[in-house]
């Protein structure tokens, strides 16, 4: 294969939530991915009960904060990047990381949310973490909000449901962009900024059972509304602190096919597509597709947005598209009798021509390409992935070697049709970082057993083991990728 441009940014991404740990350490305040409780899924069933990250209610998270337990609450641990981010650092570095894709956790900043100061030494861990990249000549690509409302956000102000939000958030954005202007220079707001809809509460911190059931819907979009504003001011802020910065949106990239070409499949493969770009639409265009509109019509909601935020969200849209992909599945008109699997925190039709991953996520490096060129036609912006990964269980071999090349054929072929995009069908690709090129707690199992990384790390699903980092052989592989820009595969 031809090498990829000059300048591509290979690396990989992670969030704080999953793999910081240090959850009450340096004056970090809880938040909610702080009472978000271990499952064990045993069979596809359970699997398909637990991947939505289903509501959490007051009451657990009294239950949560009652305890210190972290065996069941695993984000407090995560893999304590906290006290190894010079190793792990490193490490990334060893690969040749042109970039590493990681998050500020907004509590550890701002431990309620809503302080007028910040918390210094969470901004000096920080000032750490970058400098440590730096030195080895890897562009930090910072995610202002990955699934870490600070907890008191939920609880007190009920989540991005209210407006008040908006100020909080554009506070921590504006002392994080002043904070760290000579040292951050790519930007994400929101982290797949369309979850809000699947995880409410691990999103936008809305729990769920104290809102009507009839109401909640409209509730997530008015919140998400919030986000949007809250996305558009972040914008408009950074490139105030950071003149030359590039700051992007981020999504969710599920891709649908129609499950056969009956044009009742087909017209609802669309209107599932319409319902994924609808997010990115706004946060491109800076306002909000008609169809997005005629659906609050239809459902006879009476989302409250104001003449300033739709100029603010006009004024300031996004500089790039940055999404995740791990994989594709089917919708038709009528599920009956068809198949059903797990894809990313969605449940969907079985597509019988591709592979499925141990978690039940259908592999399919085409899908990849296919979104890129859909993504790349609709909006004429660069595109980054900045997600894009395989979660299998890996085993320690006696010598302590772990081969997987499981991991390094998924990867491989979705590399190949990157190329394909950029070469055959002109897309504009900024980037490429794989999640997560050191294991971490997964988001919608919160297993740790669920691995995505280049690097082990001696912890399983219980918080147990040494702590201990360990290069897998795809360690070495991706080193040569990143080395030779491509040519190697
Ligand atoms: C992405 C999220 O959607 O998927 C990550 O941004 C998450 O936070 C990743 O970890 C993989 O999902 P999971 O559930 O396997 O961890």
């Amino acid at each position: 294969m031809n090498q990829f441009p000059e300048g591509f940014l290979w690396g990989g991404a992670t969030a704080a939530n999953q793999l910081e740990g240090g959850w009450k350490e340096g004056g970090k305040g809880p938040s909610v991915s702080d009472v978000a409780k271990f499952t064990d899924p045993k069979s596809m069933k359970e699997l398909l009960d637990v991947h939505g990250l289903t509501d959490i209610t007051d009451e657990d998270i009294k239950e949560a904060m009652a305890t210190d337990d972290e065996v069941y609450y695993p984000k407090r641990h995560g893999i304590d990047f906290y006290h190894h981010y010079k190793e792990d650092i490193k490490l990334l570095a060893g690969m040749g990381f042109k970039v590493y894709r990681m998050s500020i956790a907004w509590s550890r900043i701002f431990p309620r949310g809503d302080e007028l100061e910040p918390n210094e030494e969470g901004l000096k861990f920080y000032d750490a973490v970058f400098d440590e990249c730096l030195k080895y000549n890897m562009q930090p690509l910072v995610t202002m909000s990955h699934y870490e409302p600070p907890l008191a956000i939920a609880t007190e102000y009920n989540g991005w449901y209210n407006r008040k939000v908006i100020d909080f958030f554009v506070h921590y954005v504006d002392v994080i962009t002043k904070r760290y202007a000579s040292k951050v220079k790519y930007w994400l707001t929101f982290n797949e900024v369309d979850s809000i809809i699947r995880h409410p509460f691990m999103t936008g911190g809305l729990i769920e059972s104290r809102f009507k059931k009839e109401e909640f819907e409209e509730v997530e979009y008015q919140a998400m509304h919030h986000q949007f504003v809250a996305s558009a001011l972040a914008v408009k802020i950074t490139h105030e602190n950071i003149p030359d910065a590039k700051v992007g949106c981020m999504l969710t990239k599920l891709t649908y096919y129609p499950y056969s070409c009956k044009p009742e499949d087909v017209l609802e493969e669309r209107e599932r597509m319409r319902s994924i770009y609808c997010y990115s639409d706004t946060q491109v265009f800076g306002e909000y597709p008609k169809y997005l509109l005629t659906k609050y019509k239809n459902k006879g909601w009476h989302i409250k947005m104001t003449d300033e935020d739709l100029k603010i969200m006009k004024a300031y849209p996004v500089d790039f598209i940055s999404f995740s992909y791990y994989s594709s599945s089917c919708v038709a008109h009528d599920n009956n009798g068809l198949e059903m699997t797990t894809g990313n925190t969605v449940t969907a039709i079985k597509n019988p021509y591709i592979p499925s991953s141990d978690w039940g996520w259908q592999i399919d490096p085409i899908g990849l390409r296919i979104s890129l060129i859909d993504l790349a036609d609709r909006y004429r912006k660069p595109l980054f992935v900045v997600e894009n990964g395989l979660g299998a269980k890996d085993v320690v071999e006696e010598d302590g070697s772990i081969h997987d090349d499981y991991r390094i054929d998924y990867l491989k072929s979705h590399i190949i049709q990157m190329w394909h995009a950029i070469h055959d069908d002109g897309v504009d690709l900024m980037g490429y970082t794989t999640w997560a090129p050191i294991d971490l707690i997964s988001n919608s199992t919160n297993q740790m057993s669920k691995r995505y990384g280049f690097i082990y790390v001696d912890v399983d699903d219980y918080g147990h083991g040494t702590y201990q980092r360990s290069k897998k052989k795809s360690y070495d592989w991706y080193k040569e990728v990143i080395e030779t820009n491509g040519a190697s595969i």
